[in-house]
């Protein structure tokens, strides 16, 4: 692995590492998806995000996806196959296929979590995005710590494109050094419901984003406070990358996350 540059990463919040993920390792994730997709029956689970007067059980497919593999619809999808469909899969991939399991918790993402400063990794989220061509979703503005908040914050994203992105067909965009400023939301449970609380209300910097335009197998690290985004996919071309969420196991993690795992403890390497 190329050394890393532990001072941008204080100073910018994000680190982008070119080849990191091997060749074979991206076709491996990808074929694995393309049979998790060719397995998946998507009848049940349209019917539950079509009907509007199904929330809770759309919410319950949603926060049960913490502990298992489940399958999430794009908005703009009407009534493609999924394969051309899906936005994303997750959100415990690296736990329960063995292909994301051996591919997340590869010795050099283990060393790269030591590099950071982990003491005690926990793998805690992991999501295939397909950023599908024509219809791939806009993300917006958001701080991972929001959804994935332990105290002190410690989420840490792994982002690996498994195409080329640049910002015809939606690559990362971040504000550079504005992890530095406070948590502005969360989002979380209470009362049995998900919702968005405000924290802070102070708005994001000024600064000029960043596109983080970037070859397959790259590896983008992003700070659990930096703002970051992505555009929709309006080219023909698809998106896809493995997004993986670590938080360090000496922080503690709070009780109303909206990813709760009561039966499948958390693991790291
Ligand atoms: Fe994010």
């Amino acid at each position: 692995m190329r050394p890393l540059d532990l001072d941008s990463y204080a100073r910018d919040g994000f680190l982008v590492q070119p080849d990191f993920l091997s060749a074979a390792d991206c076709d491996a994730l990808q074929a694995r998806a393309a049979e998790l997709v060719a397995g998946f029956d998507p009848g049940p689970v349209r019917t539950v995000f079509s009907s509007h007067d199904q929330s809770h059980a759309r919410a319950r497919y949603f926060r049960e996806s913490g502990g298992a593999i489940r399958f999430f619809f794009e908005e703009e999808a009407t009534d493609q196959p999924a394969a051309f469909a899906l936005n994303k899969i997750g959100h415990a991939l690296h736990d329960l296929d063995p292909v994301f399991d051996r591919i997340s918790r590869q010795p050099k993402i283990a060393d790269l979590a030591r590099m950071l400063g982990f003491v005690r990794p926990l793998l805690l989220q992991s999501m295939y995005l397909f950023k599908q061509p024509h219809i791939g979703g806009e993300v917006g503005w958001h701080q991972d710590a929001a959804y994935l908040h332990t105290t002190p914050a410690t989420v840490t994203g792994f982002w690996i494109a498994l195409d080329d992105a640049d910002r015809d067909n939606g690559c990362l965009m971040a504000l550079p050094g504005a992890h530095r400023g406070p948590l502005r939301e969360r989002f979380h449970e209470r009362d049995g419901e998900l919702i968005t609380s405000t924290l802070d209300p102070t708005p994001w910097p000024e600064t000029e984003p960043v596109a983080l335009e970037v070859r397959r197998g790259s590896l983008v690290v992003l700070h659990g406070l930096l703002p970051h985004a992505s555009a929709p996919n309006r080219s023909s071309r698809p998106r896809q990358a493995y997004a993986l969420h670590m938080i360090d196991g000496n922080a503690d993690y709070s009780t109303d996350n909206w990813l709760q795992r009561p039966g499948l403890p958390l693991r790291g390497f």
